[in-house]
Parts: structure tokens; sequence; C-alpha cells
């Protein structure tokens, strides 16, 4: 592919996110594509209505008349309290799988369509939730004690959202609503893992096994059906799954309702209340590349405001939109303490001013408002408005809260521990007869071969040498791993020319990602690397792109844990 081809196909995505958005006027203005022409695929879209008119068509949810379009910044700030999930309990139990004579926790988590107020101001909106809200009940479970979860799809037997047919495993011979459960980051047994091709139908249940020999570590469920899961989590099928361990307890953290599991995801909402997924304006091929929604949830409610004492929080920060990473600061300038990633505690907390998450990351957050007291300001996404703190006064004088120096102890595996590395590219893609976008790792389809077979027990490098212009995060199941640097490279010479070659030095990972993760951002037109050590189970499993519309359209691939081949 040259680079003005190239070129054309990013500034085709670009359009077609803004043309998404400005439907919603969250784009007021789509002069920037104004000289560029129209890439051909784009041909068959609606382009951004005034909004209020409508879709143009929408395939799954064609109205005889336009329905109008929320407009999020004309309702009323801070008016409703932010829901905390419920922490799931059960007194029920069940034989482990392994061990017949020991009981483990059981847990029933039914898949339903529920209704749920996003505003006040709002009808009731229908969202899919795994209980009756959307983010689903917090499960919490302890390092060393295993748990069963039995997963319920007690969902329609219709989507309420475009699917596209034509994606991969999302075919017109197969069940609309599939749902299959995968619990981020945790270390499982592959048939429990939530494989996106392992999916059940309404009225089908499954029953997972989660070992939990994991370090305490802010983890999350969602759907992962092929090819619809962009469409299910959208709908609300997604949750907070907290690790707990002795080693977290011995910090003395804050808990209970000073501990604060916080999901952020952006939608679009038509004004009657109902979720609105845009689509491609092509009814047979709906599929968008991206999506920004104008309004942005907190634990599933538009602009709420939370109350809080003049003390310590704990916030489990989780990016949980399909597109949208945030940049995220408090509108005061208070400065905030990240003491765990995606996988845990960092070695010792960093003092943030801003914080950027990229979809499925998380951080876990220590906000000291012991000086703020009797004071209001938001939580902001650049200059977006997500949610108000309002700090009750104080009754005594404030004293300074101590933050813990060191949380733990994380070795840096060294580069020499690992056998062998890995290459990928990741590439975005015109067809050239369909001239539908397409994202592969490494120009590999889904239902290809599988190529990435570790050995169990073995450590890996693994390199992304991503030649786009976004930043995708990639995430692979099963394994936790380390980051170890980003280096830029020159795009152009890489595609025209296949010549390879560094245009800077290596950066080392920032200091809030020098931790385990299970989610990399991997910046455009660099190489980002990272160090993995394969542990946990054999069988097939899957890696990523976190962009769920990128992973619908094949920036996924399966990966498969082999036994050693000294053992074999
Ligand atoms: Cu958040 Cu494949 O997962
Ligand atoms: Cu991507």
């Amino acid at each position: 592919m040259d680079s003005s081809r190239r070129k054309l196909l990013l500034r085709g995505s670009r359009l077609m996110v803004a043309v998404a958005a400005g439907q919603n006027g969250l784009i007021g203005n789509l002069n920037l594509f104004a000289q560029s022409p129209m890439p051909d695929s784009m041909a068959g879209m609606h382009h951004g209505e005034p909004s209020g008119t409508g879709p143009a068509k929408s395939t799954a949810q064609a109205a005889s008349a336009p329905r109008a379009w929320l407009h999020p910044e004309r309702l009323a700030r801070f008016v409703d309290p932010l829901p905390v999930p419920q922490t799931l309990v059960t007194g029920e139990t069940r034989p482990h799988p392994h061990q017949p004579r020991v009981q483990v926790p059981y847990y029933r988590v039914a898949m339903r369509r529920v209704e749920v107020k996003v505003h006040r101001d709002l009808p009731p909106s229908s969202v899919w939730s795994y209980g009756s809200s959307a983010p689903g009940p917090t499960i919490s479970p302890r390092k060393g004690q295993p748990v069963l979860i039995e997963w319920v799809n007690n969902l329609p037997g219709q989507h309420f959202l475009p699917i596209d047919h034509t994606l991969c495993g999302a075919g017109k011979d197969i069940p609309e609503v599939r749902t299959a459960v995968h619990v981020h980051g945790a270390c499982v047994p592959p048939e429990s893992d939530g494989y996106p091709e392992n999916w059940q139908t309404p009225g089908q249940s499954l029953t997972a096994f989660y070992p939990m020999e994991q370090d305490a570590a802010t983890l999350w469920y969602h759907d992962h059906a092929m090819g619809i899961e962009r469409l299910n989590q959208y709908a609300g099928l997604y949750g907070f799954f907290l690790i707990r361990d002795e080693e977290e307890d011995a910090l003395h953290l804050p808990s209970g309702k000073y501990e604060i599991p916080l999901a952020i995801a952006d939608r679009f909402f038509y004004a009657d209340g109902q979720l609105h997924y845009p689509d491609s304006g092509d009814p047979e091929a709906p599929w968008i590349p991206e999506i920004y929604g104008d309004v942005i949830l907190a634990n599933g409610v538009i602009f709420p405001y939370h109350e809080v004492e003049p003390r310590l929080y704990r916030f489990r920060l989780l990016n949980a939109s399909n597109s949208r990473a945030y940049l995220f600061s408090l509108s005061n300038g208070h400065r905030f303490h990240q003491i765990g990633t995606d996988q845990g505690l960092l070695p010792a907390p960093v003092e943030l001013k801003e914080l950027m998450l990229s979809p499925a990351e998380r951080a876990d957050l220590l906000v000291d408002f012991s000086a703020l007291a009797g004071t209001e300001f938001t939580l902001q996404d650049q200059n977006l408005t997500i949610m108000q703190f309002r700090v009750a006064a104080a009754k005594q004088p404030a004293k300074p809260v101590e933050m813990p120096a060191i949380l733990r102890k994380i070795e840096p595996i060294p580069e020499s521990a690992a056998v062998r590395t890995r290459t990928f590219t990741l590439n975005e893609y015109m067809h050239p007869k369909s001239h539908i976008m397409l994202m592969l790792l490494n120009g590999q389809y889904w239902h290809e071969p599988v190529t990435e077979k570790p050995e169990l027990g073995s450590t890996e490098i693994w390199s992304f040498l991503n030649t786009t212009q976004d930043i995708h995060p990639i995430h692979l199941h099963l394994v936790r791993f380390q980051i170890l640097d980003r280096r830029p490279f020159d795009v152009d010479d890489f595609l025209n020319y296949k010549k390879f070659g560094y245009t800077g030095p290596a950066a080392p990972p920032e200091p809030n990602e020098r931790g385990w993760k299970d989610t990399v951002k991997t910046h455009p037109e660099t190489e980002t690397r990272i160090i993995v050590p394969f542990t946990g189970y054999l069988g097939r499993y899957v890696w990523h792109c976190h962009l769920l519309e990128h992973a619908a359209n094949e920036m996924m691939r399966p990966f498969e844990v082999v036994a050693p081949a000294k053992l074999a």
C-alpha cells in the first residue's frame, strides 16, 4: 500500500468518527475534511446532519419518524448521586471442579434487559445488564479462594443495536444474541475465559471456574461474543471484579464507603433516553471503525455528583468505553496518586496531575480530599466534564494524610529471560474491492491458523509495530506483563520499502506503567515492547486491540499456550 493510500485511509477513519460525532453536535464543524476527497467507503454515509433531525437511516432502529437526539449540553448537571455498584454476596457453595470434596463459593449472575435511569430528567433507558444496573454488581474474590460463577443469558432473542452480519463470527446463520463472559485480567483455564466463539444464547448458561491464584488487582468482566462484543458492552454488559489479598490488606487502604469503583464509558442517546449506536449508513454493513459518544457516563449516570468527606479515598478507575481514551484530571488542579495498574499495586505511589487511560485500562488511585473541605470541583476529560465532587466541611482541622512510600516489590524482568521475540505489525487497511476498512494484527485474519504458540512457563518479548495514527490498546488474555519500552520508527520506509529504521531513542514506560499490566497503549508510528511470562494454563486464548470496533473487524488473534517441548 503506498503512503498516499495509507493517509487516505487514516483520513477516512477520522472522517467516519467525525461524522458520528457531528450527527450529535459534538463536532459542530466538519471543515477539517472539506479539502480532502471523500474516500469511496464513505459515499453511502449520511453526513453531519444538524442535531435533532435524527439519523437518515439506521439499520436496526429504523423508525418512520425521525427520532430526536439527546442534547447532553442542555441537561441539568450534578442532579443525580453517583451510583456505586453493589458487591455481590453469596451463601451458596458448589464442589471444586478438580477437588470434589472442597466446596467453593458459587455465584449466579443473570444477564437481562433492564430499565435504568441515566439522568433525573430522562425517561428510563433499556440496557442489558449483569444485574439491575450497568455497570453490574462488583464481584470481589480473594486470592487463594477459588470461585464458581454461573453466567446466565436471560437476554431477549433479538439485538437492539446494529449487528454487522458481514463481520467474522456474526453471520446471518447464527443466533443474533450471544454472550461470552470474559473476566479481563484473570488467569483462568481456557474453558472459563470467555473465548469469543464459546458463546451462549438466551436460555443458556455457563459455569466458569476462577482459581484466583493471582495478586490483588482491579479487574473487570465484560462480554466478548464474537462479532458483537462491541454492541453487547455498549448495551451495558460490564462490571468490576476486584481481587483482594493480604499484601494489599497490610497497607490499610481506604475501604468500605471510602473505596469507590468508578467506570467511565461514553455513549450516544436519543432524546427519549434510549441508547443509540451509530452505523455506517449501509444497512448491509453497519460497522463503524470507532465510536466517540457525546455523553460520558460515570457508573452509568450522566453528570452525577458524589459527596465525600475531607479525607483520603481510593478510586478504582476503569475506562469501559468502546473506543475513547481519556485524559483525566480534577478541575481544581488537585493532584492525586496512582497506586496500582491493570494488574495490581505499583512498586510505589506515583503523583499525577492528569492520567491517560485507553479502553480497558485501569488505575487504582488515592485522592486526598482533606485539604479541600467545603469545596466543589469536577472530574474532567480535558475540557469535558464528567462528574462533580462535593467535599463536606471539616469538623476538625485537616491533618495531612500519609501516603505509603512502598507498596510492593516488583522485580523488572530482564530481557535475557526471554526465550524469543515475536514482532507484530498493527495495520489499518482498506479492502481493495469492498472499500471497507479493516484492522489487522500482523496482516492476519482471525480464522487463520494459530501462529503464536508460547510454551507454558516460558517468557517472551512481544514487539508491536504500530504503523497507524491511532493508539491501539493491546490486551493479552491469561497473562500479566511488563512494558519494556517504546521507540519511534519510520513508517513510510517500513510500509513502502520494507526498510526498518528507528527515528528516535527508546523511551522507558511512564512511571505509572512500571507495574504489571494486561493492556498496553501502543503509540502511533512507534514500536512498543512488552515482556510476558506465559504462566497459568495450557490452551487457546486471544489477544487483541481493545478498541472494540477494531477487535470486531479482525484486530484480534488467537494464541495457544503449549506444553514445553522438553516435556512433550
Ligand atoms: Cu477486555 Cu479480550 O478483553
Ligand atoms: Cu485498534
